[in-house]
């Protein structure tokens, strides 16, 4: 579904990524882990195309995107929630989901996206009119989530969707991700609970210092005692 050929990734003069070649087929759950400043974040800026300016190139499916700017990348249905959820804090949950379906065909099936969301995620319905800033750490990451999906994403990428996050929602969020993934949507998904994410992704990327180090199933790169040792520094 999505392919970076060499992808590289500059700050300035600074180069952060260096040609790192990465592959989400559709469906899958790819994790994307490495030590802080390895530059996972600006991979997944790099992809959706804000903030940092990169070479090589991206494809969705047929189609190179890396000329495109940010907005017709989300209009191909591409999602990046960030690190650190950015809500709208004196809005409502509700007026937040609403303007996650902005875009003219999202926003043709509000309702619908809406009553998926609700279903999914209960405590974003019980709690709609309460005004975003005031909902806990873990309620504002669901509610991320479901601005993020009233977009209807076909590509979701979470940047640390679990920083701050009590264990018991932790272990939601995980489900959640499990779940959107058997429902159809791609995931990339970058954590600093490295354990977690590898148990539930199919298949993982080590970055260390801008490069890929390490690729494989899920399984195989926990079972790998370099993931600990050598990279991740642990
Ligand atoms: N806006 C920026 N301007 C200049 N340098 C930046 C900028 N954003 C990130 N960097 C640098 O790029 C490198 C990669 O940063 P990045 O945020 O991608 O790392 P990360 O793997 O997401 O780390 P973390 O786990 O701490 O979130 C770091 O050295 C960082 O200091
Ligand atoms: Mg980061």
């Amino acid at each position: 579904m999505l392919r970076a050929n060499k992808l590289s990734a500059f700050y300035d003069r600074t180069q952060v990524l260096h040609e790192i070649d990465l592959r989400i087929e559709e469906g899958e759950i790819v994790g994307l882990v490495g030590a802080n400043g390895a530059g996972k974040s600006t991979t997944l800026l790099g992809i959706i195309g804000i903030n940092t300016r990169t070479e090589g190139e991206i494809w969705l499916n047929e189609e190179r995107i890396d000329g495109l700017p940010a907005y017709e990348r989300v209009r191909r249905a591409i999602v990046l929630i960030p690190e650190r959820r950015r809500l709208f804090p004196f809005m409502s949950v509700l007026e937040n989901l609403e303007l996650g379906a902005y875009l003219p065909g999202p926003r043709g099936n509000r309702d619908a996206s809406l009553e998926m969301v609700f279903d999914l995620l209960p405590v974003l319905a019980e709690r709609r009119y309460q005004i975003a800033g005031s909902l806990s750490g873990g309620e504002q990451q669901m509610c991320a989530i479901g601005r993020a999906l009233m977009s209807r994403p076909r590509l979701l990428m979470l940047d640390e969707p679990t920083e701050g996050l009590a264990p018991l929602y932790v272990e939601r969020l995980f489900d959640l991700i499990v779940r959107l993934r058997d429902d159809g949507i791609t995931i990339l998904l970058v954590e600093q609970n490295v354990e977690h994410v590898l148990k539930v992704a199919d298949r993982g990327y080590v970055l260390e210092n801008g490069r890929i180090v390490l690729q494989n199933s899920g399984q195989a790169l926990l079972a790998d005692p370099r993931l600990k040792t050598a990279y991740l520094g642990l």
